[in-house]
């Protein structure tokens, strides 16, 4: 797990960015699941949908005919506090004084996908405007290494490489802290840097070994490793969820996958805040890979191991 002495005097507001390589591996299921998890610790979060090119926050978080969305904010028409969607909250969010609010996507903002300079300069211009009012930013950056993605990275504090077992998204995932290059080691400014999230795991320990074998390429190849923050099992409760289009975290916060993701909101607490936070077990789900990562990922890595 993550090291304590990686995080040097963080500013109030944290802001984190939720990439992946490969779509579909739940970056948009654990950036909305964190941001509630965050907040039933008493946090105030601001969920961003970044993923220009496929917002979906909205409709995952059952928010209908959202007036405004960040192609608004980033046109200088409209100001944050008009875009930001808020959250009813209730339970121990409510009693811990903890809250949610979205910044939805939109469809139709693939022109804006690669956002230039000033857009994003507009965008965290505007973010520095929230550090009275909240103390988190969670950005769903969205997938691949494209110009969009990465600068959300380059620009965040901690950035969030989401990955599942699947060789596939192992592979690209590594590609992404290939692409990010020095930014993975310094994340941005005051960063606490690149931190590793194994999802759809059918084991802790199948996650450790995932999160093991990219740490261990990356060493080798890049001369840098990722941290490992955590995992989030398999569960049907999330597949449920969106059908519904309803948060899994908020409808089933103690499944296997929201004790999972409250975990990981521990361990950012951890990280952002020297908080010390009581780990919940959580049952593995039956079965799991039994080392098929030792035979499979040996060749994931080929065409470093080439040069
Ligand atoms: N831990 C999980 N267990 C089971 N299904 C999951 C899990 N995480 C995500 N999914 C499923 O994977 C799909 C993609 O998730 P999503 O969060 O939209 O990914 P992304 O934002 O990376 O494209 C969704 O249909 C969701 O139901
Ligand atoms: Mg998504």
């Amino acid at each position: 797990m993550v090291e304590k002495d990686m995080v040097r005097t963080p500013p109030r507001l944290h802001t984190l960015s939720v990439l992946s390589g490969k779509g579909g591996v739940g970056k948009s299921n654990i950036s909305a699941g964190l941001s509630f998890a965050l907040a039933d610790f008493g946090k105030r979060v601001v969920l961003i949908d970044a993923d220009l090119g496929m917002a979906n926050l909205d409709i995952l978080c059952g928010v209908k005919n959202a007036k405004w969305n960040i192609a608004h904010l980033l046109d200088g028409s409209r100001s944050l506090s008009e875009v930001l969607v808020h959250f009813r909250v209730s339970g121990r969010a409510e009693r811990e004084n903890g809250g949610v609010a979205l910044l939805p996507g939109g469809v139709g903002l693939k022109e804006i996908a690669d956002m230039d300079d000033t857009q994003l300069g507009r965008l965290f211009a505007s973010l520095s405007a929230l550090d009275a009012t909240a103390d988190y930013v969670i950005m769903d950056a969205g997938a691949g290494i494209h110009k969009g993605a990465l600068s959300f990275a380059y620009a965040s504090e901690a950035t969030l490489l989401v990955t599942t077992p699947e060789p596939t998204s192992i592979r690209d995932a590594y590609g992404v802290i290939k692409s990010l290059g020095a930014a993975a080691w310094a994340g941005g400014v005051n960063g606490a840097g690149l931190l590793l999230v194994v999802n759809m795991a059918t084991s802790s320990r199948e996650a450790a070994e995932v999160a093991e074998r990219i740490r261990l390429a990356s060493m080798q190849f890049l001369g840098n490793a990722p941290s490992y923050l955590g995992y989030v099992l398999k569960d049907d409760v999330i597949n449920r969820s969106v059908k519904n289009c309803k948060i899994f975290y908020r409808t089933d916060p103690d499944s296997n996958a929201g004790i999972c993701v409250r975990n990981l909101a521990g361990e950012v607490l951890r990280l952002f805040e020297g908080v010390d936070v009581k780990r919940e077990t959580v049952p593995d789900s039956v079965g799991g890979m039994k080392g098929f990562l030792r035979k499979l990922t040996k060749s994931l890595f080929a065409e470093d191991e080439k040069s």
